[in-house]
């Protein structure tokens, strides 16, 4: 099949583009660049230099491509710049996605794979998290998560759209050979920071408090391997064919790490201290996410390759150490 990836260019798409390939089915890459790498996308893949609400290139692409699946994976997702300018947000996750499935509709495209994220949930009532749980995001990212969830509800209501929302919780880790991985500028997430500090090429990492009620006091997160949710992904290709189908899926590991744990892994790889700064708790972290990933275990047959967060964090750390200046 032909796929449009749009949001190819960045860390969760580039891999999925890699994984799409593996498993057979020709990628089409569409980015706008203003976060992703070039380099990150394989040299034989077609690249459109777009932003995803260019109508009239969207839409040659989906013509001329003969596009059959459009995986959406562009957004912003810094939560902090989230609270301090909404506006630039919910214009690029919500205005543009409408624009994109408007396209979409208009050309007869009907199957839809959307990156969601864990922040649709906020706070959580209970541990681990199942798609069932209320929605109640506590930040204009996960706010524009979920007005997009809801779009592409309506429109499989209206229009017959067919799509899988993927919920990931904490994406890490790289390629295994080395040659792709995470390179954000600012870079928020703790295994990319932790490592570029222990490699003394990144400030001290920040830990935000150490008084949770956990086993070591440091907050719980649920770690998952980028390529196994780009398998997740592919894996519900053919769950698309009915019009109006809508499902929704948590990927996680269901076994969380502490931020102390993390660290400590990084160390044992390296061999080193990492230098850390620790800091009061910041508002909205709650002590434990954790995914329930059974839905997408039962209904797409996934199980996640690499459910040892040494191994994980052994493929990031290929990345850095290989990679000091990101795709530079
Ligand atoms: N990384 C995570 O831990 C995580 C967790 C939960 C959910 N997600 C979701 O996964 C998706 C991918 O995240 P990521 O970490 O790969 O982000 P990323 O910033 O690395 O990649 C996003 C890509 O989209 C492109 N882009 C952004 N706006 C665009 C636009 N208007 N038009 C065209 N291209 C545009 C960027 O240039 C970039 O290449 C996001 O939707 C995010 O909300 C990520």
């Amino acid at each position: 099949m032909n796929i449009l990836i749009i949001g190819g260019a960045g860390y969760v798409g580039s891999h999925c583009t890699r994984q799409v390939i593996k498993a057979g089915h020709r990628p089409v890459v569409l980015d706008n660049l203003v976060l992703g790498h070039r380099q990150a996308v394989p040299p034989q893949v077609p690249f459109y230099h777009s932003d995803l609400a260019d109508q009239a290139t969207v839409r040659h692409v989906l013509r001329h491509e003969k596009i059959d699946i459009v995986m959406h994976f562009a957004a912003f997702t810094n939560v902090g710049e989230s609270v301090s300018n909404p506006v630039l947000y919910y214009k690029n996750n919500v205005a543009k996605t409408l624009a994109l499935l408007e396209t979409m509709m208009e050309e007869n495209v009907l199957k839809f794979i959307f990156s969601s994220t864990a922040a649709v949930y906020g706070i959580p009532q209970t541990i681990p998290i199942t798609e069932a749980a209320p929605t109640a995001p506590i930040n204009p990212y996960g706010q524009t998560k979920l007005d997009c969830e809801n779009l592409i509800a309506s429109l499989a209501h209206a229009h017959g759209l067919s799509s899988a929302i993927f919920r990931y919780f904490n994406a890490c880790g790289a390629a295994e050979n080395g040659s792709i991985g995470e390179a954000h500028t600012p870079e928020t997430h703790l295994i990319p920071n932790a490592i570029r500090a222990n490699l003394g090429i990144a400030p001290p990492v920040n830990i935000y408090g150490t008084d949770y009620p956990t086993p070591d006091g440091t907050c719980l997160r649920d770690y998952v391997h980028v390529d196994d949710l780009a398998r997740a992904h592919i894996a519900a290709f053919d769950k698309l064919d009915r019009p109006g189908t809508l499902l929704r899926f948590n990927l996680g590991n269901g076994r969380p790490n502490s931020i102390y744990e993390i660290i400590q892994t990084i160390e044992k790889i390296s061999g080193k201290k990492t230098p850390v700064i620790v800091s009061a708790r910041r508002p909205g972290d709650p002590p434990e996410l954790c995914a329930d990933a059974t839905a997408a275990r039962t209904q797409l047959n996934w199980r996640p390759c690499y459910d040892n967060i040494e191994i994980i964090i052994k493929t990031a750390w290929t990345w850095h150490i290989s990679h000091p200046n990101g795709f530079c």
